[in-house]
């Protein structure tokens, strides 16, 4: 099942191993490939399933239109009816922690424990919706590439290599300018969900780079706090895409919460 039709679109789908379904929600502008490290390991214990979100990577194209969290949050309830699984671990990664927490606001019941990594429940600052403006206007009159080089700066810790430097890029560059956009807006908009937190009374893991800059590590602790049964792991010298920059500490982490799920 590589693809599934979902809600009117095309939605690409990796996937490896049996057993309770786990589903990895990507980042902002990258793709399911993001998580290979994660499915190669885990597959063990799980039926791993990590779509690209409507627009981004293998997925159908999308227009520009603001990509809310909601309509991704839909987008993964429904991929749990093709796969017939009632309730997933949920994994999310910084924007696709923002889908994670509106999942588990939409969906509370089909959340089987809970992972949110180099993310925030916050909403964006008038500033940072600013912010986001003004990328969608620079990545237009500039390109991608300005775009991968401001995030490959921000986004990874100073020890990331130049294998992971380039597998960003490529994901960074490889995404459709219609889909950045359209996720800039859905971001821009989103809702501030820190006030769900207490109420994801599942087994939870907060995982953050310890030099993450973008999602710092004090934010982490506070939805640790918020989440009543969860554990905090803070991942030594990675940035803000710690999956990527240091996959086994990730992957223990997210197994030590399978394995209480
Ligand atoms: C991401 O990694 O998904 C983005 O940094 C999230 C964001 O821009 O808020």
């Amino acid at each position: 099942m590589p693809y599934a039709e979902v809600n009117d679109t095309r939605l690409h789908i990796r996937q490896a191993g049996t057993g309770p379904v786990a589903l990895f929600i990507h980042g902002f502008p990258l793709d399911s490939t993001m998580w290979i490290e994660q499915i190669a390991d885990l597959a063990a214990v799980r039926r791993c399933i990590a779509p690209d979100l409507r627009g981004f990577g293998r997925s159908a194209p999308v227009t520009g239109a603001p990509l809310t969290m909601e309509q991704h949050a839909d987008d993964l309830a429904a991929i749990l009816d093709v796969v017939s699984a009632e309730q997933a671990d949920i994994v999310g990664l910084s924007m696709g922690g923002y889908i994670a927490m509106a999942f588990a606001d939409m969906y509370p019941d089909r959340v089987r424990s809970f992972a949110l990594i180099d993310t925030r429940s916050g909403a964006d600052s008038e500033e940072a919706r600013a912010g986001r403006d003004a990328i969608a206007v620079r990545l237009v009159d500039e390109g991608r590439a300005a775009i991968a080089a401001s995030m490959d700066g921000g986004l990874l810790g100073p020890n990331a290599s130049l294998a992971v430097r380039g597998r960003v890029r490529s994901m960074v560059e490889g995404c459709h300018y219609e889909t950045i956009i359209g996720a800039l807006g859905g971001m821009r908009d989103r809702a501030d969900r820190t006030a769900i937190l207490r109420g994801v009374t599942v087994p939870a893991a907060v995982i953050v780079g310890e030099l993450d800059a973008v999602t710092p590590p004090d934010e982490a602790a506070a939805m640790a706090d918020a989440l009543p049964d969860a554990t905090l792991t803070v991942i030594p010298g990675a940035g803000h895409l710690s999956p990527i920059e240091e996959p086994e500490g990730v992957n223990q982490a997210l197994r030590a919460l399978f394995e209480r799920a």
